[in-house]
Formats: structure tokens, C-alpha cells, sequence
């Protein structure tokens, strides 16, 4: 390993990197067959490192029957062919090396595929391997043979029950997501010893950091028994269980990964549990992802149930969970989107104008990155947020692809949506919208391949994509560009203390906050307002402060005291 990878190590939850998720089915297809893959990744490493990201989280490329896109893993330990071989692994994991950059895997290990060696020896009649699942009788079966009902009402994250009734086995198997990803018992130490060789593989074939997905599941309650209501509470109920932090615990010691870049997927966590999770004392993770700030557009909660985001709400989540990890010592990955959620920029800022210099898509796409990339914990970039890509522009439910959306349409229509407030529902909120083949050019499919794409390419990359905005004064990417290189460069930002602040009253959609170290202060600004409106320059103790050090519409005058005016979706980073 060179020296500067070693160094990356060294520092890794230094605060001070920037990471990069790429989505390998979408993102640069070499050779013609419509799906991104790894030689792909490599021809693009100059653009990412011209972008100036440290670390590169890729997700799954191994072996699967992509039900779920490569979440259902028939094979830790070898690349999918469809995505490359070992050989170009290898080749990405040191020309990235080469460029400074390091590479994040995601590691699946919640749950398998059932195509997966182990499920099908389970199914064969082998029972060390049926003890790797969780298996169980029928409510009400009669004996062998007969299934009963499912054992409990739960319901699986994509929609429907939770159990599948398996006639090989005779028992039911729990899967938390799909049918075909049953989930493995961490409470079995084979289990346990499985996935810490499964870790050790990777990390001793050159990666220098891990993303753990939906980790915080792997620990299920004791008791497996009905939740009140529709049996969707089961998710809480499975979330943080009781032995996940001594799972998690082991896991890193045996397989050699404490203060490597972590990051793990909690899903329904708490506070409590990120800052255990991720409190370098604890020897766990270096970082956690929360969804709480990105369900304020949920109604009642329902992810189907749209409406418009709630910014008082967003300012309490993120708030809660900036100072709250910070006075227990943990650690946020910052993020707006990923290959789990909308395009945040068509979900903040609605649709319109969508590349056009100078509109409001501007201006809400930089005003995210510099909420996000001001905030304590360490950044993330999804791909194509740096172009600022916008959600998928589908009319029809069959150009969807993904199978959370289809399960969720059915079951909209058959709760009595009509077709027409389904299809608007998943086009809002489908996965789908994240998994939209990058834009690298104007030209035919975006550049992303010479084939047919997998996914249909936004017809808005004809204004949208990198070959435009590299290189170009004031564009998104170059945006981007500038803010990586300022916050890599500011300690304040890396380690300063944060703090919301007070915008007045007339400002109820503007959240801002201070970050302090010593006697440098820096405060962001950002308004998720679509109309213009003021904030109180005194109460954010800014009237006195020198530089903006970054807007998303540049022409600041000299700050004062009295009311500061910003325009619609104005973000300034002022220093003090
Ligand atoms: C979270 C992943 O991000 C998502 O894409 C996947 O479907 C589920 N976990 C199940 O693995």
C-alpha cells in the first residue's frame, strides 16, 4: 500500500473527508450491455478526483440475482460478472489508490439472497445451515406440512408480510426486505464468524473503508411475536435490538477493521444508539446514517402520503441530531440523497427550470450542499448530486424498475388510490429517482452507454451533465468543486463545535447554525424559502463578520446590523 492510501487510513474519521457514493448499475457502462460496471468506475476516476472526493463507496457489485439490485447477495467474495472481474476490482482499487482515493464497500450482511449457498443448503435439509435463518411455525398450523398463517402480522420494508412460507423447510423464513432476501440469525456465532471472514476478505484485498447496510437489524428481539396495527411497528421493534452493539463490537475486532472509514445504514435508530454506535470509545463504527431529517415530507408518516417538506421540522431533526451527537460524542454522515431516496433538489426545491443557470433549480441544489457540507460530520456526494441530476421524469409505472415501487403501486391501488395518485406517488418517492443512469453528456443516453440502458435516462441531460458543467465558470459541478476544496481545507468545519441558531421570526424556513473552534467562527445560512424573506443579522451574531466565503447567488454587500434580506433558496457561509 503507498503512502498516501496509508495515510487516508491513519485519518480516516478525521472529519475532514469528503465521500462519494457510486451507484455501479448506473454509472459508467464500458462495454455495451446497458449496466454500469467496474471497468466503467475506472474510466472515470479523473473526473472524480478532479472533483476532489477522498473515498469511493460502491455498492454491491458481487454475485446476485438482482432482485434488489445487488442487496441480495448470492456470493460475498467474487464480483458479478455482469459488473467485471476480480482482475478489474484490483485495477480500480489501485488506480484509485494512485489518485488518492480510497474505496468503501458496501456490505450486505443483514440478510442474503436465497439463491445464496447457504439458503440453498438449508433448503437441501442441512441443518447447520438452517441455523444461519430464522425459521418458524404457522399461526395455527396443524403439523407438518401445513403452514398456518404467517407467525406474526409483521410487514416487510417493500410492502406485504414479512414471512415467507418455504414447503422445503415446512417453516416460515423472516425477510425484513424482499421474499428473495431472507435474513440471516446473528444470534448463531457461525453466523457471526461467516460475516467477519466475509469483511476480512475484502479489507485484506485493498479497500480502506466499509458501508454497512441496514446494520443496525441484524440483533432481533427475543420474543417474535405480533406488533399492534398493521404490523408495520415491527420495524422499530427489529431496530437496535438488544445484543447489536456486542455484535457489532466483534464483528470490527475479528475482522480487523477499528478506525477504518465506517459508515453503517441504521434504519428507524435513535439517537442514543447512533452516538453508541459511533463514539470512537466504543470501538463499533466511525459514522452513522440517519433518515430521520428526510421523512418530513412523509404524511402521517406514510412515505406513499405525500406532501410538501415541513422546514420547521427538518430544522428540529437536523438540530436534534447535530448537537445531540455531538454532546455524546458520535458521529453524522451528511447527506441528502442516495440510491435509496428522491433527488433532493426536485424534493426541496420542486420541478422547473430544471439547468437553467440562474433559476431556482440552481440555487436549491447549491443551497443543499452548503447546509450539508457545513454541518458537522463527514459529507457525502451521490452521484450525479454534484450535476445536480433531478428525479426521474417517467410517465408510466412501467418504466419503473425498482421492486419497492411496484410492490407499494399494487398496494396503493389496492387500498383504492386510483391510477393516476398511485403513478403520482411513485413518481415522487420511487428509488428509482436516485438509480437514473449518470449524465455525462448531451449526447445519446447521456454517455452512459452505447447500449440500451438499463433504466431510462431524464430527457433533462441535455442540460444537465458533466460534459457541459466541467470546467464551466459558476456551474454545479464546479460549485461543488470549490466547496470539497473549502471544507477539506477548514479546520473550523472539520472540528468546530455546532450550534443552530435563532433566525427571527420572519424567517421560519431558514435554518442556520454556527460552527466554532477557538476564535474562528463560521455560520451557514440556508434558505429552503421558494420566496424571498429576512433574517435578523444580530440575533445570528453575524452583523460584525467579515468574508462570505460561499453563496449560492454571489453579490453580497458588506453585512450589517437590521434585518439581512436573502432571495428564494439563498445559502451564504459567512467567516467570522
Ligand atoms: C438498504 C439499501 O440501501 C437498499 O437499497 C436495500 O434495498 C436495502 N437496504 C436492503 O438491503
Amino acid at each position: 500500500m503507498d503512502e498516501k492510501v496509508n495515510t487516508m487510513t491513519a485519518q480516516s474519521n478525521n472529519k475532514n473527508s469528503v465521500v462519494y457514493e457510486i451507484y455501479v448499475k448506473s454509472f459508467c457502462d464500458s462495454d455495451g450491455d446497458g449496466l454500469g460496471d467496474l471497468p466503467g468506475i475506472t474510466s472515470k476516476l479523473d473526473y472524480l478526483a478532479n472533483l476532489g472526493v477522498d473515498y469511493l463507496w460502491l455498492t454491491p457489485f458481487y454475485p446476485s440475482p438482482q432482485r434488489d439490485n445487488g442487496y441480495d447477495v448470492s456470493d460475498y467474495c467474487a464480483v458479478d460478472p455482469r459488473y467485471g472481474t476480480m482482475e478489474d476490482f484490483d485495477e480500480l482499487v489501485a488506480a484509485a489508490r494512485e489518485r488518492g482515493m480510497g474505496i468503501m464497500l458496501d456490505m450486505v450482511l443483514c440478510h442474503t439472497s436465497n439463491q445464496h449457498e447457504w439458503f440453498q443448503r438449508a433448503l437441501a435439509g442441512e441443518e447447520r445451515y438452517q441455523r444461519y435463518y430464522i425459521l418458524r411455525d404457522g399461526k395455527g398450523s396443524m403439523g407438518p406440512g401445513d403452514p398456518g398463517e404467517p407467525p406474526t402480522n409483521w410487514q416487510c420494508v417493500f410492502g406485504g408480510s414479512a414471512w415467507e412460507w418455504e414447503p422445503r423447510l415446512g417453516k416460515w423464513y423472516l425477510h425484513m426486505h424482499d421474499s428473495s432476501q431472507p435474513d440471516v440469525d446473528w444470534a448463531n456465532p457461525d453466523v457471526r464468524d461467516e460475516m467477519a471472514g466475509v469483511v476480512r476478505f475484502w479489507k485484506e484485498r485493498g479497500v480502506t473503508g466499509f458501508r454497512f447496510d441496514v446494520i443496525n437489524l441484524i440483533s432481533k428481539p427475543e420474543v417474535i411475536e405480533d406488533v399492534p396495527g398493521d404490523g408495520s411497528a415491527c420495524r422499530a421493534l427489529v431496530a437496535d435490538g438488544p445484543h447489536v452493539h456486542q455484535y457489532l463490537k466483534e464483528l470490527v475486532e475479528r475482522s480487523g477493521i477499528d478506525g477504518m472509514v465506517t459508515v453503517g445504514e441504521m434504519a428507524s435508530t435513535g439517537l442514543e444508539n447512533c452516538i453508541r454506535y459511533t463514539n470512537p470509545d466504543e470501538h463499533e463504527l466511525g459514522m452513522s446514517f440517519s433518515f430521520h431529517h428526510l421523512k418530513v415530507d412523509y404524511r402521517d408518516g406514510n412515505k406513499w402520503k405525500l406532501m410538501d417538506p415541513d422546514i420547521v421540522q427538518l430544522r428540529r431533526v437536523l438540530r436534534e441530531w447535530q448537537e445531540g451527537m455531538q454532546a455524546g460524542g458520535g458521529c453524522n454522515a451528511l447527506f441528502w440523497c442516495n440510491h435509496d431516496q428522491p433527488r433532493a433538489i426536485t424534493r426541496f426545491g420542486g420541478t422547473g427550470l430544471e439547468g437553467q443557470r440562474g433559476g431556482s433549480w440552481e440555487h436549491v441544489g447549491k443551497m443543499l450542499a452548503i447546509c450539508s457540507f457545513a454541518m458537522r460530520g463527514t459529507p457525502y456526494i451521490f452521484q450525479g448530486e454534484e450535476l445536480g441530476m433531478t428525479n426521474a421524469d417517467y410517465t408510466s409505472i412501467e418504466q419503473f424498475d425498482d421492486v419497492e415501487s411496484h410492490n407499494n403501486y399494487r398496494i396503493l391501488l389496492e387500498g383504492g388510490s386510483s391510477q393516476e395518485e398511485a403513478l403520482r406517488a411513485i413518481q415522487a418517492r420511487s428509488r428509482d429517482n436516485g438509480r437514473t443512469p449518470m449524465q455525462w453528456t448531451a449526447g445519446e443516453n447521456a454517455g452512459f452507454t452505447c447500449g440500451t440502458p438499463w433504466l431510462a435516462v431524464p430527457a433533462n441531460h441535455v442540460r444537465i451533465n458533466a460534459e457541459d458543467e466541467v470546467g464551466a465558470a459558476g456551474s454545479m459541478y464546479e460549485f461543488y468543486c470549490e466547496l470539497i476544496a473549502l471544507r477539506k481545507g477548514s479546520q473550523v468545519l472539520a472540528d468546530g463545535t455546532v450550534r443552530f441558531l435563532d433566525t427571527g421570526s420572519g424567517a421560519p424556513k431558514v435554518i442556520a447554525f454556527e460552527r466554532v473552534l477557538g476564535s474562528e467562527r463560521v455560520v451557514a445560512i440556508c434558505s429552503f424559502d421558494s420566496e424571498g424573506c429576512a433574517v435578523d443579522a444580530d440575533g445570528l451574531g453575524i452583523a460584525a463578520c467579515g468574508d462570505v466565503l460561499l453563496s449560492t447567488h454571489g453579490g453580497i454587500g458588506k453585512l450589517s446590523h437590521g434585518a439581512l434580506a436573502l432571495r428564494p433558496y439563498e445559502a451564504l457561509l459567512i467567516a467570522c
